[in-house]
């Protein structure tokens, strides 16, 4: 893979209940296929070079589908968290979440905090869920939380930089991805990453979740170092030019 692999890929894992849905299966099906399309590829992401994977798993906005669907995946989930927490050691990830994980269930945040407790010393691939994730909510809550700051006395508002805000993230400290995927060709963020992917490569394949391969995640990655970064300047025979 060479040495311009991105450290960090997120991955907006979408297209499950259209997989479902073309073999008239109920589309919580299709989450159980996209939950091991996920195992798959992140025992293989290790072996590429990348170092962070975020996969976004459940919006801000997917509590609008049915209760069946959302309970179906708050399940999965779970089962996930804890499949993980029985393997964390062998494999050597270390798992962290983004978003609000207040709105789950009492048992899944306990889940959670286990995993994350017990797998924090892993030095192998780092593994970031983003559960009751939204972008903007992100920024609501770092908002929330610099005001309060404010008020307390311990921040200058003058003295607001957007290293100040990158930090009240939730995804703080793992840097900003390089590159992120979206399956299923649909050409939108959805509320991912909104701060953090403003310069992503991003990379839009048709394949439906639950059939993307680790094959798929290196053709990705080919893609993204094939793409010339720019960040506003020039990049002129390989020297990069500021004015
Ligand atoms: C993504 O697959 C998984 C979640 C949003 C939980 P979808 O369920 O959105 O699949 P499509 O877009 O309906 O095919
Ligand atoms: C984004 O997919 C959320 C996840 C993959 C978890 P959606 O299917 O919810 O997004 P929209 O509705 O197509 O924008
Ligand atoms: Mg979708």
């Amino acid at each position: 893979m060479g040495n311009n692999v991105p450290k960090h890929i997120a991955i907006i894992m979408d297209g499950n209940g259209r997989w479902a849905k073309k073999r008239l299966l109920p589309r919580v099906m299709g989450h159980k296929q996209g939950a091991d399309a996920l195992d798959r590829l992140l025992h293989a992401a290790g072996g590429m070079g990348v170092e962070h994977i975020t996969v976004y798993a459940f919006s801000t906005e997917n509590w609008k589908r049915s209760e069946e669907e959302v309970n179906g995946v708050m399940g999965i989930l779970r089962d996930g968290i804890n499949k993980y927490f029985r393997e964390y050691s062998k494999s050597n990830f270390r798992v962290d979440s983004l978003g609000d994980l207040s709105r789950l269930s009492p048992e899944l945040q306990a889940d959670i905090a286990r995993l994350k407790e017990n797998s924090k010393n892993g030095k192998g691939l780092h593994i970031t869920i983003a559960m009751n994730y939204g972008g903007r909510d992100e920024l609501r809550r770092a908002v929330q939380n610099i005001a309060r700051e404010v008020k307390e006395g311990k921040l200058d508002p003058d003295a607001i930089t957007e290293d100040t805000i990158t930090q009240h993230l939730d995804s703080y400290p793992t840097p900003d991805p390089e590159l992120i995927i979206r399956t299923s060709g649909e050409f939108r963020i959805s509320n991912f990453l909104i701060w953090q992917g403003a310069y992503a490569e991003y990379y839009i394949t048709d394949k439906l979740w639950p059939d993307f391969t680790p094959e798929d995640l290196r053709e990705a990655i080919l893609a993204y170092q094939k793409r010339d970064r720019r960040f506003g300047g020039r990049n002129e025979g390989g020297v990069w030019q500021s004015g």
